[in-house]
């Protein structure tokens, strides 16, 4: 069962799961998080840099694995998830860059680097897996009609997923990559517990969707109705506007 936690805003909702992660962090200072891009985490990773920065909180023994990552696109680009966990989280907390691991684009054999990524996901347990969710009900760049049970996969990008990003690009989609290599939603299943944070009126069908309508493929995110473990959703007012209570 999905527990879902109402916010008034994304401040609150940032401190709400903040806290939640960071908790856990406390708890077991040598955990594995499942770690987001996205415009939704980003308050979150502030509130787990403060508390670093006020001495509650190492992540010197923490490991992570990132959800995805754009094709085509350099790393050092601003808008490469490894540039955005840099530029957002890593580069601000005390987490060894060798015990980061986000999905690679890079070189001539994507299927092999698929592979790789899931193996080392099979190998590892992720304690807790955040998550943002598409307007289409995407997770990581799961896009609608991804089988659920797929692994670390290379993927098409919708058009309506790309016109979301373009903020990020200009406001061009043109420069939005077309192809992403993400975490199957196997993968994504496999995590002990799962947070969802969802911010702002875009993502209320898509919240709706998830807490009330049927468990489908082509709602990619509906599969957490499924997982066997903890699923917190955190979202806020905006959100949570088409939810029928
Ligand atoms: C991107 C990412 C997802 C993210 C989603 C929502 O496409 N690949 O992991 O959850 O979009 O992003 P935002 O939080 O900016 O709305």
């Amino acid at each position: 069962m999905i527990e879902l936690i109402k916010v008034k805003d994304y401040k609150e909702l940032s401190e709400v799961a903040g806290k939640i992660m960071l908790e856990l962090v406390q708890a077991n200072p040598e955990c594995t998080l499942g770690l987001a891009t996205g415009s939704s985490p980003v308050g979150l990773y502030q509130y787990l840099i403060d508390a670093y920065k006020a001495g509650k909180v190492s992540f010197k023994n923490v490991k992570s694995f990132n959800l995805d990552e754009y094709c085509d696109l350099p790393r050092e680009h601003p808008e490469s998830y490894y540039s955005f966990m840099h530029t957002n989280l890593f580069n601000h907390i005390d987490i060894k860059e060798e015990n980061v691991h986000l999905p690679s684009s890079l070189g001539g054999d994507l299927e092999k680097n698929c592979k790789e990524y899931s193996d080392a996901l099979n190998a590892a347990t992720v304690d807790m897996q955040l998550l943002g969710i598409g307007a289409n009900g995407h997770i990581g760049f799961n896009e609608p009609g991804t089988s659920f049970d797929s692994e670390t996969l290379i993927v098409t990008l919708k058009e309506k997923t790309r016109l979301d990003n373009a903020r990020f690009f200009d406001g061009d989609i043109n420069q939005v990559p077309t192809h992403a290599i993400t975490m199957g939603i196997k993968n994504i299943m496999n995590a002990k517990s799962v947070l969802l944070v969802a911010s702002g009126s875009n993502k209320a069908q898509a919240i709706k969707n998830l807490m009330e309508g049927p468990i489908t493929e082509e709602f990619p995110a509906s599969a957490l109705n499924n997982h066997q473990g903890k699923v917190i959703v955190v979202a806020d007012e905006e959100a949570c506007a088409l939810l029928s209570k």
